[in-house]
């Protein structure tokens, strides 16, 4: 039986596989099968992301260059743009974008435009997984029937999973290797083979009982972050309201250790996972006539976090007699989050933006994140100088990267929105820090 020979072949770590987007989440993977001893084609449409790959140069803080230099050079990992690598691969993995359209809907094309290139390619004793988080049903309904139209037989010739990426970019703690898997093929041998897969570079793989169920859990798992992240927002603003820290009581309330798992007040949501998921699972269910409430609630929150924030700029400079008009505001941290250079959806934009439209002198600062584009024009990141914190009328924490000292901050700047408790527990003159 032709199978025998792929899980041979994926046993003895012989198999060359095929990875389509080498993105976040691509690139750590591909690097990951290739230390393991497999031979890797990592295909992207970016010409400039292959040249730089090619060359050893990562530009995730999940793969050292040093590790990417590696593998390209003993010949066990490429970067192509060339979709032919599929041909002569025994294993397929998708890992493009699935963002959303401007009217919020899944854009679910680059998924299609990836399967499609890899059905045209189709050999016979080919394992395919999904790795794109995306809608329930995406793997059975759209990747399925492009690969039966190409002759592949389900479970003879052809095995196709799902398994969700949960990659957490920058996490030195949680890679690859330890992030437990999930994987949901389409009939249990589909399952049973992308597990093997699986094994051979994560210490525990889960199999579900279905692609539908694999898809769905991501979608859990970042709709449970979105919603407890809205509700840590909602609540911020009732305790500001009651002149308490929502720092100090969600703390206090972390202290039960049964039940109960803190989340943490913010400037709104990024990236594009938590922001943009949940969205995945309320069209699908809009087409099944449910409306999910918990999903739009929690968009309603986070998305006015952003204005929530410029208000408290203009209190706490009204307070000093200052009017945001004019005002000279630096923003401390325009990536999505801490220690990373991705502001895809970051608050941090949208906050800018809104300090512009009010009038104020806005600049930022931002290790990680050279220069950034609002309205169509280019801002640079200006160094966090003594002379710099001291001339601004308020620093505005919107991320709260390491490295960077927030005492010093306290110290100079006059005045501190800050909106990640980068500056929990200072002690500086009162009204100074302005915080959750
Ligand atoms: N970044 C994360 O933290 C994260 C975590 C878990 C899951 N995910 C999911 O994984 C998927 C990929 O995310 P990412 O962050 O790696 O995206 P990314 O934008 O970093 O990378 C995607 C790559 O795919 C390439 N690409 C796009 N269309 C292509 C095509 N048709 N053929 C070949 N290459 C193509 C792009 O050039 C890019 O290099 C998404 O569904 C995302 O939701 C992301």
């Amino acid at each position: 039986m032709n199978d025998v020979t792929l899980t041979d072949r994926i046993r003895h770590r012989t198999a060359h596989i095929s990875i389509i987007g080498q993105g976040y989440v691509g690139l750590p993977l591909a690097v990951e099968f290739a230390r393991a001893g497999f031979t890797v084609s990592g295909i992207d449409s970016d010409l400039d992301r292959v040249g730089g790959l090619n060359a050893g140069r990562s530009y995730t803080p999940d793969v050292a260059s040093h590790d990417l230099a590696a593998v390209v050079a003993d010949g066990r990992y490429e970067a192509t743009a060339d979709f032919d690598a599929v041909a002569k691969s025994d294993v397929v993995i998708i890992c493009v974008p699935t963002p959303l359209r401007k009217s919020k809907d899944p854009d679910i094309s680059f998924v299609m435009r990836a399967a499609e290139a890899a059905a045209l390619r189709f050999r016979p004793d080919q394992l395919v997984v999904l790795e794109s988080t995306t809608y329930p049903g995406t793997t059975e309904e759209l990747l399925l029937p492009l690969f039966e139209a190409r002759g592949a037989v389900l479970g003879t010739n052809f095995f196709l999973a799902f398994s969700p990426e949960r990659i957490d970019p920058g996490n030195a703690r949680f890679k690859v290797r330890t992030i437990p898997k999930l994987v949901g093929g389409v009939t249990p041998p589909c399952t049973a083979l992308a597990a093997l897969l699986y094994r051979q570079i994560v210490d525990w793989v889960i199999e579900v009982s279905s692609p539908k169920v694999a898809e769905l859990a991501k979608l859990y798992e970042n709709v449970f972050r979105n919603v407890n992240i809205a509700l840590a927002n909602e609540f911020a603003m009732m305790c500001r309201r009651l002149g308490v820290s929502a720092r100090e009581v969600i703390d206090a309330a972390a202290t039960k250790p049964f039940g109960f798992m803190p989340f943490y007040p913010g400037p709104g949501i990024g990236g594009h996972c938590i922001a943009v998921d949940p969205f995945y699972l309320s069209w699908k269910m809009r087409l099944n006539g449910y409306e999910a409430r918990f999903i739009h609630l929690a968009d309603e929150v986070n998305a006015s976090m952003p204005a929530y924030v410029v208000d408290l700029v203009a209190d706490a400079l009204n307070r000093r007699q200052r009017c945001l008009n004019g005002a000279k505001v630096l923003v401390l941290g325009v990536a999505y989050k801490r220690g990373v250079a991705d502001t895809r959806e970051s608050p941090a934009l949208d906050i800018v933006a809104r300090l512009q439209d009010k009038g104020a002198d806005v600049s930022y600062a931002d290790p990680y994140v050279p220069s950034i584009t609002i309205d169509g024009h280019v801002l640079k990141a200006v160094e966090l100088s003594d002379e710099v914190l001291a001339a601004a009328d308020c620093v505005v924490v919107a991320t709260d990267h390491p490295d960077v000292d927030y005492a010093r901050i306290v110290d100079l700047a006059p005045l501190v929105v800050d909106t990640r408790s980068a500056t929990h527990g200072m002690v500086a003159p009162a009204g100074r820090i302005v915080g959750f």
